[in-house]
């Protein structure tokens, strides 16, 4: 089964995925993170990533989806992924249907719904690891020792797409595509939604019994 864990930026879906994937097994597959390592890694596909996100708008479909078909095709992907950044728009959505459309997997969504009005603090004060990848935020989601990891130690960065003025692109470039990803899984009768305002313990009990109601748990 696929869940699909759609939400604006910074409505907490690496947060939540990474706590869902780690109570049921399943993959945690992030775009943002696959282009991350990319760029790290100084790819060409990194190098034609970053100019998009750096301006706070999409990657082409045609570099994004070959890249996700790459990570879906892996071993640990065989079974429950969580899908966290992809599908983003109408196209990606028709492509994921159809990659999966003869293999009798399930996709489900769920929506993370959160006030447009709060994504900005959320996005400017987080701060990630370099190194594992893990994300806190300044006052929601601090670190046990200030700005350093919890989990493996290592100095913390701000992304540099949580810039004020990306992070503002990112939200006036984004939510649009957004919502037709959204109409599109509830049309189809696949889509649930999930407040994601409150405390990150309640959302994600929240978040893994609606998950459990579809069909995806341990
Ligand atoms: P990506 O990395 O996917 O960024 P995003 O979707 O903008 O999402 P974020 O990672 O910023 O936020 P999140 O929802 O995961 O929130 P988080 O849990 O970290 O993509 C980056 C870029 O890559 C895109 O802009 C685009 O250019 C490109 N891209 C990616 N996928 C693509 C695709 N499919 N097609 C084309 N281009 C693509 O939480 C945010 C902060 O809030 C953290 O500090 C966290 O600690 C805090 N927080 C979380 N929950 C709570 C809570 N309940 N209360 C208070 N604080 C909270």
């Amino acid at each position: 089964m696929i869940l699909v864990l759609l939400g604006a930026p910074g409505a907490g879906k690496g947060t939540q995925a990474e706590a869902l994937a780690a109570a049921t097994g399943a993959a945690h597959v992030a775009t943002g993170d696959l282009f991350r390592a990319e760029i790290a890694a100084g790819s060409e596909l990194g190098r034609t990533a970053s100019s998009f996100i750096d301006a706070g708008k999409l990657v082409p479909d045609e570099v994004t989806i070959g890249m996700i078909s790459a990570r879906l095709a892996k071993p640990d992907a065989a079974q429950r992924v969580i899908l966290d950044g992809f599908p983003r728009n109408p196209a990606q959505v028709a492509a994921l249907d159809a990659a999966f459309a003869s293999s009798g997997r399930t996709i489900s969504a769920i929506l993370l719904n959160v006030d447009v009005s709060i994504l900005t603090a959320r996005l400017t004060g987080r701060r990630v690891c370099p190194d594992c990848g893990r994300s806190y935020h300044v006052a929601h989601r601090p670190p046990t020792v200030a700005d350093r990891c919890d989990a493996c130690g290592a100095a913390l960065i701000t992304r540099s797409d949580d810039a004020p003025a990306t992070v503002a692109a990112r939200l006036e470039n984004q939510l649009a595509a957004l919502n037709d990803v959204v109409e599109l899984y509830r049309a189809s009768g696949r889509l649930q939604v999930v407040e994601g305002v409150g405390e990150i313990s309640e959302i994600q009990s929240r978040l893994a019994a609606t998950a459990a109601a579809v069909g995806f748990s341990a």
